[in-house]
């Protein structure tokens, strides 16, 4: 059973990863901190709210996170995810409101109140975590786990043809985070670029008659349109990338996916590959580039049909 504080930018995956875990018993959402990068962390905020109205989740907090990355201009990826940050569908806002504290603050609150306890389920930049590291130098030892989509090991980028997303917006809190020392899983764009889900896949859960599968089908329309363009000769159809839901069941079982433990670095200076994430994979001993960096587990491979198999049941039964 996993105890989660969601870090999130929603975002149509982000929304599928809420539909998902609110479906699984062995997961209790605690808390949500919103975070800059598919739209700004204030609209981010305001529809994790929506989302946890959706799933009768109405007594979860949502706090408001870094409204920039550390280090460079706030941009936001509206384009993907629709202005809205859910495809222009996602209904009327939340009555609720964020409560006062940071997402930092909530997140470094939490973890000393239970210390070990917590899992942190991180699917944007990481820029609160980074800040919450800055807060609390002890929260990798507070935090049971840190689970992040996130990078590109052996695969191209897909904001930059060098750079993960959710790594690009904010390198500089990618690159503390990752060699802060916290048990962290990666989940990168190796293992997430195979979470493809077809119009035939959308129109099947859609057929369940879920309340929450139309609003899935619904909101992910808009996702499918802004991937189609860019894959549709490649995968032989029409459909979108789930990735923030393979990083939410790889938390509750890591068995989903294989991972190899690798010291991670984000670049912070290339002209064309900033926000890369790299690891020295020579595998020599004596010449290991990472000078006692901690290691990271990272995402290499991942049982791709049993996981779609399980996002279908979460979001149609
Ligand atoms: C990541 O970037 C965002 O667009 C998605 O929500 C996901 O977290 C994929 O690169
Ligand atoms: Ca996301």
């Amino acid at each position: 059973r996993r105890r989660i504080i969601l870090d999130t930018d929603p975002g149509i995956d982000d929304a599928i990863a809420f539909l998902y875990l609110a479906a699984q018993p062995d997961a209790e959402i605690v808390a949500v901190g919103s975070v800059h990068g598919n739209v700004s962390a204030a609209l981010a905020a305001d529809n994790a709210l929506r989302l946890l109205d959706t799933i009768g989740r109405t007594d979860v907090p949502v706090a408001v996170g870094a409204h920039r990355p550390l280090a460079q201009p706030l941009h936001v990826s509206d384009t993907v995810h629709g202005r809205d940050g859910l495809g222009g569908v996602a209904g009327p806002p939340s009555p609720r409101r964020p409560v006062a504290e940071s997402a930092a603050e909530q997140l470094v609150r939490l973890a000393r109140r239970h210390p070990g306890e917590l899992s942190l389920l991180a699917l944007g930049p990481l820029t609160n975590v980074a800040l919450g590291f800055l807060l609390e130098p002890e929260l990798p030892r507070l935090l049971r786990e840190v689970v992040w989509m996130g990078g590109a090991l052996d695969v191209a980028g897909n904001i930059t043809p060098h750079a993960e997303a959710n790594a690009w917006h904010d390198p500089e809190a990618a690159d503390l985070v990752l060699g802060a020392g916290f048990d962290l899983t990666m989940i990168p764009l190796d293992v997430t670029l195979q979470m493809w889900a077809d119009e035939p896949w959308w129109a099947s859960v859609a057929r369940g008659g879920h309340p929450w599968a139309r609003f899935a089908a619904e909101v992910s329309a808009h996702y499918v349109d802004f991937y189609s363009p860019h894959m549709e000769e490649l995968r032989g159809g029409r459909g979108c990338l789930l990735h923030d839901p393979l990083a939410a069941a790889a938390l509750l079982d890591p068995a989903l996916v294989s991972c190899v433990e690798h010291a991670v670095e984000v670049e912070l200076t290339g002209a064309r590959t900033r926000g890369a994430t790299l690891a020295d994979q020579r595998g020599y001993p004596s010449s290991d580039s990472s000078g006692g960096r901690p290691r990271v587990r990272v995402a290499t491979e991942v049982d791709a049909t049993e996981a779609m198999a399980r996002f279908h049941r979460a979001l149609s039964a």
